[in-house]
């Protein structure tokens, strides 16, 4: 369900703001929005963001990082509608930590991870840590949870000894308000380290997280929902809240790049001008070698570990590619510029082998399911009501009803339908699966996934196993305003 934006408190017009804003520009020159947002909060600057020219091509700046030691990483997320600076502009945003996106949490198998979430919205919330094989019950990865605002509450995820090393991610799951918290930024980086980090050729590379959302704003510099239309400011696509940032490296060199779509509805297809992307993990879990690949389809929620090897010095265009949703087509933009630079430096060899992969074809399968997402079409006669078009087999979600119930330790295959003419990226929380056949057509096993996009009246066969947890957890659409309109299933694992 898409509401209207929820406002900050009224804030009222500061008189001349936007004089007092457009003198200081003419005095900075390019870098007053930039300078502005340095002097904090925005104080100076109360309304009249859409007016403010966006910053690009700044060099990369990543989110603060926060990472465990001794086997803890305590930490706290205050999620709270604020001013922040976003490519030069001020906005009002909900963030954590004042932060768009939030803080990158680092941590290792067998770690605890206490995260005390104050929630100062004024709508409640929650947080999912996506990707995480971790309890899905309690005030674990309890996506059932509501913490209301002005709530704060102690989650405490045990992850277990033999977690998979890879980027997985946290953002908030409170059905009906995901959209519009995961579009304001409420999303960050959530590294499990591991095994993977030391395989030679990967072992001390310099990495780097790159969050790709989208997000607008109307003339007050307020976020608006990506369904409504008063909307001022676009800035299209955003790499950890920066316009077109600068990626340094040197030639010879090479980086690992962890991409997030942390976007609700956004697919980016990403190439990068004159480079292989040779990618080593999707989802939080490492392939069984590097693929070498010209692009990679990135849906709503899915996460993708690339190593960039730079050749010769120059600057090269990370773009995301034209994308065809099926009601509506996504253009090309560039979403970054990789500068290859400065003193050259001996190429190291690419890793050849990553990490074992177990195929999940070589087990028996205890269970086949079949699922369907639909969506119906708006009826024009009556009130339009957004909630109702999205579901699963004929359901709209329903927190109180189990849809699915599995048996602890069991192997399933799943085929998930799509029964419309739009892509719907499937995502099953605490469980990671193999897909084995899209369309009917068999996908070789390489890794394992939590999410992937399921084409216009397509289908997806997946096998999972439902490991060391029980409890109730959800599957569903990551095309958030699919989820928030009802796109999910409770599932329970007994
Ligand atoms: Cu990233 Cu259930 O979601
Ligand atoms: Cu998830
Ligand atoms: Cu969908």
């Amino acid at each position: 369900m898409i509401r209207p934006a929820r406002r900050a408190p009224v804030r009222r017009p500061v008189p001349g703001s936007l004089s007092a804003l457009l003198s200081r520009r003419r005095v900075l020159g390019l870098g007053a929005g930039l300078a502005v947002a340095g002097l904090g909060a925005g104080a100076l600057i109360r309304r009249g963001a859409g007016a403010q020219t966006p910053v690009e091509g700044l060099p990369l700046v990543e989110p603060a990082v926060r990472a465990s030691r001794d086997g803890l990483l305590e930490t706290s997320l205050t999620a709270r509608e604020s001013r922040i600076a976003l490519a030069g502009r001020t906005v009002s945003s909900m963030v954590y930590e004042g932060s768009f996106p939030g803080p990158t949490l680092r941590v290792r198998p067998g770690d605890t991870l206490k995260l005390r979430l104050s929630n100062q919205l004024s709508a409640p919330t929650n947080l999912h840590t996506h990707g995480l094989h971790v309890s899905p019950s309690g005030n674990s990865d309890n996506v059932l949870l509501h913490i209301h605002p002005g709530q704060t509450f102690d989650f405490q995820f045990d992850i277990p000894q033999n977690h998979a090393a890879g980027f997985n991610w946290y953002h908030p799951h409170l059905h009906g308000e995901v959209t519009e918290q995961v579009f304001g930024g409420m999303a960050g980086a959530l590294i499990v380290e591991g095994d993977l980090d030391a395989l030679p050729g990967i072992a001390g590379l310099r990495e780097r997280v790159l969050v790709l959302q989208a997000t607008q704003h109307d003339r007050e510099g307020d976020t608006v929902p990506p369904s409504a239309s008063r909307a001022q400011s676009q800035f299209g696509r955003l790499v950890n809240g920066q316009l077109r940032p600068l990626i340094d490296i040197r030639p010879g060199e090479t980086q690992r790049w962890r991409f997030l779509n942390a976007s609700p509805n956004v697919f980016f297809r990403l190439h990068l001008d004159g480079h292989v992307l040779h990618e080593i993990g999707t989802d939080g879990n490492t392939l069984a070698e590097p693929r070498a690949r010209d692009e990679i389809l990135l849906s709503p929620g899915e996460r993708s570990e690339v190593l960039v090897r730079s050749d010769g010095a120059g600057r090269f265009a990370l773009r995301s590619l034209d994308f065809d949703g099926g009601f509506s087509v996504q253009p090309e933009v560039v979403l970054a510029t990789m500068v290859s630079d400065g003193a050259p430096v001996a190429p190291r060899p690419l890793p050849e082998t990553l990490l074992p992969f177990f195929d999940l074809r070589a087990l028996p399968v205890d269970q086949k399911r079949l699922i369907t997402f639909q969506v119906l079409p708006l009826n024009r006669f009556a009130p339009v009501i957004p909630m109702a078009t999205f579901m699963v087999d004929n359901k709209l979600f329903d927190m109180d009803r189990v849809d699915q119930v599995m048996r602890l330790g069991s192997t399933e295959e799943w085929t998930v339908r799509n029964g419309s003419n739009n892509w719907h990226p499937f995502h099953i929380h605490i469980n990671d699966f193999q897909v084995t056949r899209i369309n009917g057509e068999p996908v070789e096993a390489r890794g394992l996934k939590d999410t992937v996009a399921i084409p216009p009246f397509g289908e997806m066969t997946m096998r999972t196993r439902f490991l060391d947890f029980t409890g109730k957890f959800v599957f569903h659409c990551h095309i958030l305003q699919h989820e928030d309109g009802g796109m999910m299933q409770v599932v329970e694992v007994r």
